[in-house]
């Protein structure tokens, strides 16, 4: 089977996916510079396929060790690039940082990917790139909007990259991913998300202020232009969205794409307010969280949610697992973490 190099592999949607990805039967070679992630993943992806991935901790910045790397595993048929940093906040403080970790490392996978036969590249875009869109649901070919800080900005470059990169490159073909908002966990409780300090995001919020950790979630808003006042998103199960990854690597593997270089939204199509998490959380759940309406975050956009007519009729792949699943398999590797 086919050896597939994945790049933070020991994270959130990187493990996910190398779960998918060993079930599928291939075989998997993780880089990660454990920057954001713990060599302990392993076991989980071990307890849950029964094997364990080659692993190499490595800093995609340092390029002769990358260019070693290359050099000892020239088998790889493909490339999942998930390593990058993804704090917005940092992002605008320390500019060069993100542009280095996020741009720079691209530019090196990518060169050595020119050197092989042929190459298979899947990279995570987001849904940041879209800004707040003019139309709902958002379809591919929406515009790019003027990214709002540093790291949606890396995303915008890393796309622009790619493309101006396969156009002249024909042995590579790849695919920009464009994640919604990936929550849950896998069901086992054996993988899932672990935030580094005070989470940013919705859902961690959630199931840390409800196992005692974070005194109580704030939601940021309740008087936008929305049904009940908060801000939308389309909230993707981690598991849905890890194998739309494996659908994504075999279209370019089965030589089944339209163009060398493709974009593609992932989501649930289905857009939902803070409150409604809040209470698909309690419902789960059965605990009552505390929460507190708060004024607006700077920067936050209104709505936003995919169309997802492309990816379900090119891919092939559509989203099986629900909002309450992804709150339900959440606070089961909460409790498990930390209860
Ligand atoms: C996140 C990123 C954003 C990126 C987008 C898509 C952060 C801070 N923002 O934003 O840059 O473009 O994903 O990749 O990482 N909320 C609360 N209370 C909280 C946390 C969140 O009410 O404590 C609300 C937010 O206002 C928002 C929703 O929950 O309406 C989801 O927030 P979050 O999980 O941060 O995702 P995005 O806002 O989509």
């Amino acid at each position: 089977m086919d050896k597939i190099l994945v790049t933070g592999g020991l994270g959130f949607i990187g493990s996910h996916t190398v779960v998918e990805l060993q079930n599928e039967g291939y075989e998997v070679v993780i880089i990660d510079d454990l920057s954001n992630s713990s060599e302990k993943v392993l076991e989980g992806i071990t307890a849950i396929t029964g094997k364990t991935p080659i692993f190499e901790k490595l800093d995609l910045k340092e390029k002769s060790k990358v260019e070693a790397f290359f050099a000892k595993h020239n088998d790889i048929k493909g490339v999942i690039h998930f390593a990058a940093s993804k704090a917005v906040g940092e992002s605008v403080k320390e500019p060069l940082l993100y542009y280095e970790n996020n741009i720079g490392t691209l530019v090196y996978i990518l060169k050595e990917l020119k050197k092989l036969p042929e190459a298979s590249f899947i990279f995570s875009s987001s849904c940041t790139v879209y800004g707040q869109a003019d139309e709902l649901p958002i379809t591919e070919n929406a515009p790019v909007k003027q990214a709002e800080s540093p790291y949606g900005n890396t995303k915008q470059i890393g796309e622009e990259i790619i493309r101006d990169t396969c156009k002249v490159v024909p042995s590579l073909k790849a695919i920009a991913l464009r994640y919604f908002n990936p929550v849950g966990a896998h069901e086992s409780a054996e993988i899932g998300e672990l935030p580094i300090g005070v989470p940013q995001n919705l859902v961690p919020f959630i199931t840390q202020t409800a196992i005692g950790l974070r005194e109580k979630l704030s939601v940021f808003g309740d008087d936008y232009p929305t049904p009940d006042g908060t801000c939308i998103r389309d909230y993707i199960h981690v598991v849905d969205l890890a194998k739309a990854h494996v659908v994504a690597l075999q279209r370019l593997l089965g030589n089944k794409n339209k163009a060398n270089y493709e974009t593609f939204n992932l989501g649930t199509g289905k857009g939902s307010s803070v409150l409604e998490v809040v209470k698909a959380f309690e419902k789960v759940s059965g605990e009552k969280l505390n929460y507190q309406i708060v004024g607006r975050r700077e920067g936050d956009i209104i709505s936003a949610y995919a169309d997802t007519t492309k990816a379900n009729d090119e891919l092939g792949w559509k989203t099986k697992l629900t909002l309450d699943d992804a709150m339900r398999s959440a606070w089961k590797w909460e409790q498990k973490v930390r209860g």
